[in-house]
C-alpha cells in the first residue's frame, strides 16, 4: 500500500474520502496524491458558455478554470492535517474518470479513495457517473466512500 489516489472535486463526499485515506496511509505507511481533473468547457456545455464566450478564447477559459480547480484544491488539502504523510497535489485537464484512471496507472497506485457522489446532483443509481466508470475500470482496488444520509 504505498501509493493512494484521492480524486478531489471539493464535495463533501470527496473530503470524507480524504480523511479515510488519511488513516489508511497512516496505517500503512503510504503517500497521498490529491488529483482533481479540470473539465474541459465542451463537456460542461452551458456552465461555461453563460457570459464567458468560450468560443473565442478556449485556452483562456481553461486556463482559468485550471486556476479555479487549482485554488480548489489548495484548500482542500490546506483544510486537513496530513501529519507526517507524503502529499502531492495533481491537476489535469480532460473526462474526469480517464484522468483518473491513467493517473492511477502513472503513478502506480495501490488504492483508490473517492466519494461516492460529487457535485451534481442528478439522482444516478447507487454511484455517480465518475465513481461508476473508475471502480468498472481501474487497475487497483476502489474505496468508495458514501457522504452522510443527513447531508442529502
Ligand atoms: N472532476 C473531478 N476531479 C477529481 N475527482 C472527481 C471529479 N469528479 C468527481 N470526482 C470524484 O468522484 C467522486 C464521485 O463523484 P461523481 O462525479 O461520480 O458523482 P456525481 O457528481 O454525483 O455524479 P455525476 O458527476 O455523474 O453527475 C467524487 O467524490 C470525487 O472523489
Ligand atoms: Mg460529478
Amino acid at each position: 500500500m504505498k501509493r493512494i489516489l484521492v480524486p478531489v472535486d471539493g464535495s463533501p463526499a470527496s473530503m470524507k474520502a480524504a480523511l479515510l485515506a488519511i488513516d489508511v496511509a497512516e496505517t500503512y505507511g503510504s503517500e497521498i496524491t490529491f488529483f482533481a481533473v479540470v473539465k474541459r468547457p465542451e463537456l460542461i456545455g452551458t456552465a461555461v458558455g453563460g457570459g464567458i464566450g468560450y468560443a473565442g478564447d478556449m485556452r483562456k477559459v481553461v486556463e482559468g478554470l485550471t486556476d479555479r480547480q487549482r485554488r480548489m484544491l489548495d484548500e482542500f488539502v490546506d483544510g486537513l492535517n496530513c501529519r507526517d504523510i507524503v502529499c502531492t497535489k495533481d491537476i489535469m485537464v480532460g473526462e474526469p474518470y480517464e484522468e483518473i484512471i491513467s493517473h492511477a496507472k502513472y503513478i502506480d497506485a495501490d488504492l483508490i479513495v473517492m466519494g461516492r457522489r460529487g457535485y451534481s446532483k442528478v439522482q444516478r443509481f447507487f454511484l455517480g457517473s465518475v465513481s461508476q466508470r473508475v471502480v468498472s475500470d481501474a487497475p487497483c482496488p476502489v474505496l468508495v466512500v458514501n457522504e452522510d444520509v443527513e447531508s442529502e
